[in-house]
C-alpha cells in the first residue's frame, strides 16, 4: 500500500493541533464592499477587489457583450483554436496601456509565475527572489533546475551580495501580505549590470501610478518582465506576461501552461479589455481609496499593531496566531469580515488581520472598523487573561 493515507492524516492533525488549519466558508452574496455570510450581512475587509469593479454593473455588461460576441468556453488552448480577437484586443490594450511590445496571456497569475520560472530558468543559471514573494514564484523557484536564493525582505544590500553573478531578479511590486512596496528602482539599478529584473504587480497594478498603470510605471523603471494579474483591482480574473517580443515568442513556444491549457474564455477577455479602460479612466475610483486609505491612517495609528503603508492593503498585526483568529472571529459578530492571516503565510509570531479598502468603502465604515478592533483586541485579551 502506498504511504497515502497515514501521511494525509497526520498532516492534517499536524495543522489542526498548531491551530493552523484552514477552512472554506462559503459566502452567499459577496464581491461587494458587504457580504453575507449565513444569511448575516458583513462589510467585507478581506477582498482585493481594491477599485470596486467586480460586482461593477457596467463590467458585468460588457461581460455578457463578450458572451453574445463570443458564446461560451474558448475551445481550446490558445496555439489550437482557443485564441479568439478578444485575446488579441486585450493583448494589443495591454501593451498600449503598460508600453510592452509583447502581452501573453494566462488563466492565473500563479499560473503566470509558473511558466515564466519554469521556462526561462535552466541549470546553472541564478534566481533571486525577496523572501515574501508569493507561493507561486517560490514554488517555482524551488522546483526549476535553477540555484535559487533568497534576499531578506526589501534588503537592497543583502540583495547584492546574494546576487553573485548575472541572473534573474524577482520582486512582488506591492507585497499582498504587507501591503509595503519593493524598492524597485534600487533593484532595477543592480539588476542593470548583468541580469535581468522580472516584477509581480498583481497587487500594484490599477491603483498605483498614472492610469493605474502599476509600481514599475509609479517608479519609473522598465523590468525585462512584468507580471499583471485580473483579479484584484481589475476585478476579474487572469493574468498576462508583458515582455519584449522575443521573449513573447518564446513564451508562446516554451510556456507549458499557456501552451497546453485552455485558453481564458473570450467573453472574459473582452471583459478584461472593457475592466482596463475603466481603470484607465477612471481616477475617481484611486482619489476614493487614497481618501479612505488616509482615514485609516488617522483612525488607527494611535492602535497597538497599526502598520502605515501606501496602498489598500493595510496589515494589522496580532502576532499569536489563535489571538488572531478569536480577533477575526469577534468581529465577525459584530458584523465585520476580516480574514486572519497565519503561518505559514505569514511568518511565526507575525499573525495578522489583513485589513483592505476598496473604492466600495465609505468613511463611515473605516471609522466604525477602527472602533470593533479596539474593542475585539480588548475582549480577547481580558478572555485569555481569565481562562
Ligand atoms: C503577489 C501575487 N502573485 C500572484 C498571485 C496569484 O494570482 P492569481 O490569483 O491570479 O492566481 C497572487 C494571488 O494572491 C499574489 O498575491
Amino acid at each position: 500500500m502506498p504511504p497515502f493515507n497515514t501521511r494525509i492524516s497526520k498532516q492534517l492533525e499536524k495543522r489542526l493541533d498548531s491551530r493552523l488549519s484552514r477552512s472554506i466558508r462559503t459566502i452567499e452574496a459577496g464581491n461587494t464592499a458587504s457580504l453575507s455570510f449565513q444569511s448575516k450581512r458583513h462589510v467585507n475587509f478581506s477582498s482585493n477587489d481594491y477599485l470596486g469593479l467586480a460586482a461593477d454593473k457596467t463590467l458585468s455588461q460588457a461581460w455578457q457583450r463578450g458572451i453574445d460576441l463570443y458564446g461560451n468556453g474558448s475551445g481550446a488552448s490558445p496555439l489550437v483554436t482557443g485564441f479568439s480577437k478578444a485575446h488579441a484586443d486585450l493583448e494589443a490594450s495591454l501593451c498600449d496601456w503598460l508600453g510592452f511590445e509583447r502581452a501573453i496571456l494566462f488563466s492565473s497569475g500563479f499560473s503566470a509565475n509558473q511558466a515564466v520560472l519554469f521556462s526561462l530558468m535552466k541549470e546553472g543559471d541564478l534566481l533571486v527572489q525577496d523572501k515574501l514573494n508569493h507561493a507561486s514564484l517560490i514554488e517555482a523557484g524551488i522546483h526549476c533546475s535553477a540555484t535559487m536564493k533568497r534576499f531578506r525582505h526589501n534588503d537592497i544590500e543583502h540583495l547584492k551580495r546574494t546576487l553573485t553573478s548575472g541572473g534573474l531578479v524577482v520582486t512582488e511590486g506591492v507585497f499582498s501580505m504587507d501591503g509595503d512596496l519593493a524598492p524597485l528602482a534600487d533593484i532595477h539599478d543592480i539588476t542593470q549590470v548583468n541580469s535581468w529584473f522580472m516584477v509581480d504587480d498583481a497587487h500594484g497594478i490599477g491603483v498605483l501610478g498614472e492610469e493605474g498603470r502599476g509600481s514599475c510605471h509609479s517608479a519609473n523603471v522598465k523590468p525585462e518582465i512584468l507580471v499583471v494579474t485580473f483579479g484584484k483591482a481589475l476585478g476579474l480574473s487572469g493574468a498576462a506576461v508583458m515582455c519584449n517580443q522575443d521573449l513573447g515568442d518564446y513564451f508562446t513556444q516554451f510556456a507549458r501552461h499557456h501552451v497546453y491549457s485552455t485558453a481564458m474564455p473570450p467573453s472574459l477577455a473582452h471583459a478584461i479589455s472593457h475592466s482596463i479602460e475603466m481603470v484607465r479612466t477612471q481616477q475617481w475610483r484611486r482619489d476614493k481609496l487614497a481618501e479612505l486609505q488616509s482615514e485609516y491612517q488617522q483612525r488607527f495609528s494611535m492602535l497597538d499593531g497599526y502598520i502605515e503603508t501606501e496602498t489598500p492593503i493595510k496589515p494589522f498585526l496580532i502576532g499569536d496566531s489563535g489571538a488572531s483568529v478569536q480577533i477575526a472571529m469577534a468581529l465577525s459578530d459584530m458584523g465585520l469580515w476580516l480574514t486572519a492571516i497565519r503561518p505559514p503565510t505569514v511568518a511565526k509570531g507575525a499573525a495578522r488581520l489583513r485589513v483592505t479598502l476598496t473604492a466600495n468603502h465609505n468613511i463611515n465604515q473605516v471609522k466604525a472598523l477602527a472602533n470593533a478592533i479596539g474593542q475585539a483586541v480588548e475582549k480577547v485579551a481580558e478572555w485569555n487573561r481569565r481562562f
